[in-house]
Parts: C-alpha cells; structure tokens; sequence
C-alpha cells in the first residue's frame, strides 16, 4: 500500500468526474470488498475480491521499474449455475411449504422469494470488473499510459464480458489520466480473443481436454473431501435449522442456505449483505470457507493427481511471453492460435487473461505455487486458516474478480530481470527458485524452476 496507495487515491478523484460508475458501498478499487469482512472474506470462491493480506510489500521495489506485467483474471460475481439455481429455488419453496412461523432472524424469510438468475455476471461484478481494471491500470501506470494490453479470453459469456468491463475500466483510468499517450486511447474498444469453450477445443483458459479427469474417478476427489467435511461441520447446523425452522432440510441444503448468503449479496449492486448471513455465526463462515478451499484443493490443485497438469498449457504460454520466444506445448494449448503473431503475440509489455477459478487453481498449481512445506496437505476433518496454509485458500487465490498478476523488474545495476508473482495483491513468496526478500526470482531461475510445465506435467495420465 504506502506510496501505490496515495497515488491510488489522488488518481481516482480525478477519475470519479470522467467516470459514471462510482465503486458500490461496500467494494472499493484497491482494497475490493470490504463489508463485513469477518465473515465476507470466507466465503470461498464465492467471495468478492479483497486486497489479501501479504508478507511481503507489493510495492514496486525502489530502484526497480516493471518492464512486463500479465494479469490472469476471473470473471467478477455472478449469480449461481444453473442446477444450483434450481436446486436453491427448491430448497426455498419446501421452506414455505412447511415453515409456518419466522421469527428472529428467520424473519425476513416469510417475505424472501427467490429471483437469482444463471450463470451471467450480476451489476456488483460487472462493476468489480472495471475496478479491476482501473487497479491494473494505476499499477502499471508506467506501461498502462503508452500501452494497450492484448487481451484473451475464455469463451462463456461471462467471461467475455469481464473482459470488457476490464477494458472499460482501464480505458476510463486512461482517459482520465493527463500524463497517458495518447490521451485518448483511439484503439478502444480493445480487441479481446475470445477462445471458445466448445468440447474439444485446446483453450488454455478452460478445462476439458484431459479425458481421465473429466470422466475418471479423479473428478470426484474433490466431492468426497467436501462431503467428509460437511457431514462434521454442517450437521450441528443443520440440526439448528431444523429445529428452528422445521423445514427438514438435508446436509446438502444447508449448505445451500449458507450459499445464498454470498449469492444474494453479489445480487445485490451495492454488494449490501444479505439476511441469510446472519443465519450463521463467524465460527460456522471459517467453515464454509474450507468446505470452499477442500473443492478447489481436491479438484484442480495439489491435492488431485491431475489438478496442477491441467494448468500446464497456460503456464507455458507465460514462459514464451516472459522470455519472448515460441510457445513449446504438448497439452491444451492451439498451435494455430500460438504460432500467429495476430493470435499470440510475443514482445507485448501488457497482457491479460481472462478465465474460471478452477482453471487459475490448477495454473497456480503448475507454477508450483502453494506446493511447499509452508502448505501442507488440507485435511478433510478439520479447518486450517489461509495464514497457516501458506496464503492458500479459494477465497485468497479464486473469488470472484480474482487477479494474478505476473510481472518482470528491471532493477539497477543488475542485468537480469526479476520475475514477481502477487496474487489478489499477496506476493508469493516464490522459494522454489530461490524468492527474496521483495519475492523476486531471476527470469532464469523462475523458467527453470518450471520443469514440470516444460516437461509436459504429466499430460499422458490424462489418457492412460
Ligand atoms: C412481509 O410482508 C407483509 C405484507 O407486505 C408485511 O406486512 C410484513 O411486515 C413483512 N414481513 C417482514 C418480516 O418483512
Ligand atoms: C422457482 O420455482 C418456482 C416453482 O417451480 C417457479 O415458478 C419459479 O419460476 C422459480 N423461480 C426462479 C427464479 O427460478
Ligand atoms: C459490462 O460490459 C457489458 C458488455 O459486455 C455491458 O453491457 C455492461 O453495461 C457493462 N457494465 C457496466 C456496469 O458498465
Ligand atoms: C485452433 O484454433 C483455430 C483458429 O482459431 C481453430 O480453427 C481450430 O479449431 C482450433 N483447434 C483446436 C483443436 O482447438
Ligand atoms: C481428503 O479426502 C480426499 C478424497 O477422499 C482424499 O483423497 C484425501 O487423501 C483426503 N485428505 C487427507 C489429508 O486425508
Ligand atoms: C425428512 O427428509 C428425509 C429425506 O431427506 C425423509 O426421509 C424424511 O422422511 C423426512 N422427515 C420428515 C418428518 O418429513
Ligand atoms: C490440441 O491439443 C492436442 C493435445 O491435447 C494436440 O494433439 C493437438 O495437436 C492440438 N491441436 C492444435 C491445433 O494445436
Ligand atoms: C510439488 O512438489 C513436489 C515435491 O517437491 C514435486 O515433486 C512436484 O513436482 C511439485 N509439483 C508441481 C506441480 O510443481
């Protein structure tokens, strides 16, 4: 914060006239949501972005300048999927069918009917999207005011449409910002590649390929990790409900009802919190984030055989921007898109991806991130907090409007770039290639510390 933070700040009033969109209530550009947020910043990938607490400064080093930076995003808040939607829609009508008398905190259930939508981003996301970009542009301001990013995506509406709302932001930052060339940017709307999510496409930024997983016995760890810890620490919820309530209600639907807490909040476009979170003490969030962490965990990362193999084709992807040669691949990626300088661009300064939670876990896994002794397996019958997990956890790496951002220095007298990777605004300590202080590796030594990426990650277990 310090220095960044300041400048921040000044910057925005200046944008604030030039731009429409003033930040909702409880979310702000830098810090991101920050409501509640002794239970809002446990609520897994269901939580709104928040500036996540680092050890080390995020500050740009003295003496050093950013020569590259790439952010890989996800989509901002969204209503829930579609059979989540249905299934909470059900769970809301056998409520009112058997539930005669609310009272207390149940009270505003007798009035609450459900409206949530599927799958597209909601107006609180939308609008995280564009604070997003307007961080990323403050940030990297140096670069941000010559230069125009070049942009992917993956394919779900969604997701496409974050980008844009990025892009609205950054342009906004730009327009307003007197020191950027040109003042106003004459490319906007920036052109975003959309890659598509249809079966069978090798799309960097979304699963699908690695037939094993999809289909195999490896998809399902993570269901069995979240159901061992459910039936512990849901079940005295549960039991509490039922009582209170006596709506009969399953392991399964009460954690639904703690689902609605968060998705009625980001319905919300000021992101107020919603009712239903108060049905929950602190104690029962701290749990509901781990039940959260356990499905990121046993599905896309360490703690599933092919979870970090799925992220390889992105991570190489990094390496060939990073060191500006070709992309050599073997996985997910497309060779048609990556050996086209239109589709694959190499010697840009500014990059960004955008894509899913599950897909930046398994890319966070590939780069070996969170793979060390400071994080230990997750257990299924007991919660271990992020700040014992070595900053891992899905509402720290994944929420909604989650940003990685990887970016190169340039520090005097040294000769060699330094490659940092800040995840949510947490820099990684990165003491596999040998991190210091500032977090920072040598280039060389980052790209070399990727072996598991250059030698395919094992890809072949997925067609075994
Ligand atoms: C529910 O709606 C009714 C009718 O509009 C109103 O009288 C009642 O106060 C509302 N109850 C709550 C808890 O908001
Ligand atoms: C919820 O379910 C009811 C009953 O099936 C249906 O009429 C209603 O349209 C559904 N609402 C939503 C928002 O899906
Ligand atoms: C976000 O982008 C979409 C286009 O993809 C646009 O329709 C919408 O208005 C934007 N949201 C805001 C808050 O500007
Ligand atoms: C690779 O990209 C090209 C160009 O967009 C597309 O025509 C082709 O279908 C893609 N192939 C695969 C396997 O994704
Ligand atoms: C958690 O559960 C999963 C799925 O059953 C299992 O693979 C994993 O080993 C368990 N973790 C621990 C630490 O026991
Ligand atoms: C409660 O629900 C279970 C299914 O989850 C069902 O077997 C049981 O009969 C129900 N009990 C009552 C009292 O409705
Ligand atoms: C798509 O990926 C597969 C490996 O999964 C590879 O065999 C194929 O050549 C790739 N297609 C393109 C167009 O790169
Ligand atoms: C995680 O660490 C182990 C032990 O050092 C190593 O064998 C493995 O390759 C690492 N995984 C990844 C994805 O880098």
């Amino acid at each position: 914060m310090g220095a960044t933070m300041i400048t921040g700040l000044a910057f925005l009033a200046i944008g604030a006239t030039a731009y429409p969109h003033r930040p909702a209530a409880c979310d702000s550009v830098f810090a991101g949501y920050q409501c509640q947020p002794e239970i809002s910043h446990f609520w897994g990938q269901y939580s709104p972005f928040f500036s996540v607490p680092s050890d080390i400064s995020a500050d740009i080093p003295a003496h050093c300048s950013v020569t590259f930076a790439s952010v890989l995003s996800r989509h901002g808040a969204r209503d829930p999927t579609a059979s989540k939607t249905a299934a909470y829609n059900a769970t809301i009508q056998q409520i009112h069918k058997s539930v005669r008398d609310y009272t207390g905190p149940y009270a505003f259930l007798a009035n609450y009917s459900y409206t949530l939508g599927a799958d597209q981003l909601t107006l609180f996301g939308e609008n995280e999207m564009i604070n997003s970009g307007i961080k990323f542009y403050d940030r990297y301001e140096d670069l941000a005011s010559k230069l125009t990013p070049f942009i992917r995506s993956s394919g779900e509406a969604r997701v496409v449409e974050s980008a844009q709302n990025w892009t609205q932001g950054f342009h906004a930052a730009k327009v307003s910002d007197r020191g950027a060339r040109p003042h106003g940017d004459s490319t906007y709307p920036y052109s975003i590649l959309a890659i598509s999510e249809d079966a069978g496409v090798n799309n960097t930024l979304n699963h699908g390929l690695c037939t094993v997983f999809e289909d195999g016995p490896d998809g399902d760890i993570a269901a069995a990790a979240q159901k061992t810890w459910s039936n512990s620490f849901a079940a005295p919820i549960r039991k509490r409900l039922n009582a209170d309530l006596g709506a009969n209600l399953t392991i399964t639907q009460t954690i639904y009802i703690m689902d609605l807490c968060p998705f009625n909040t980001v319905a919300s476009p000021t992101g107020a919190i919603s009712p239903f979170c108060a049905l929950f003490t602190e104690q029962e969030w701290h749990q509901y984030g781990y039940y959260e962490s356990l499905n990121k965990y046993y599905g896309y990362s360490h703690g599933n055989p092919l979870g970090p193999t799925q992220g390889v084709g992105y991570v190489n992807e990094l390496i060939a921007r990073l060191t500006n040669r070709p992309v050599v691949d073997h996985t997910s990626t497309n060779r048609t898109l990556d050996s086209n300088p239109t589709t694959f661009p190499l010697g840009r300064k500014l990059y960004a991806d955008f894509s899913h939670d599950n897909d930046m876990t398994a890319i966070f896994s590939a780069l070996g991130l969170y793979n060390t002794s400071t994080t230990p397996m997750l257990p299924n019958t007991t919660v271990v907090e992020a700040e014992q997990e070595g900053g891992y956890s899905a509402a720290w790496t994944v929420p909604f409007a989650a940003r990685a951002y990887f970016e190169k220095l340039q520090c005097r007298g040294e000769r060699e770039e330094y490659v940092r990777v800040i995840v949510n605004d947490r820099v990684q300590a990165l003491e596999q290639c040998g991190g210091d202080r500032y977090g920072r590796c040598k280039l060389s030594k980052f790209v070399d510390n990727l072996g598991f990426a250059r030698s395919g990650g094992g890809w072949d277990q997925c067609f075994a």
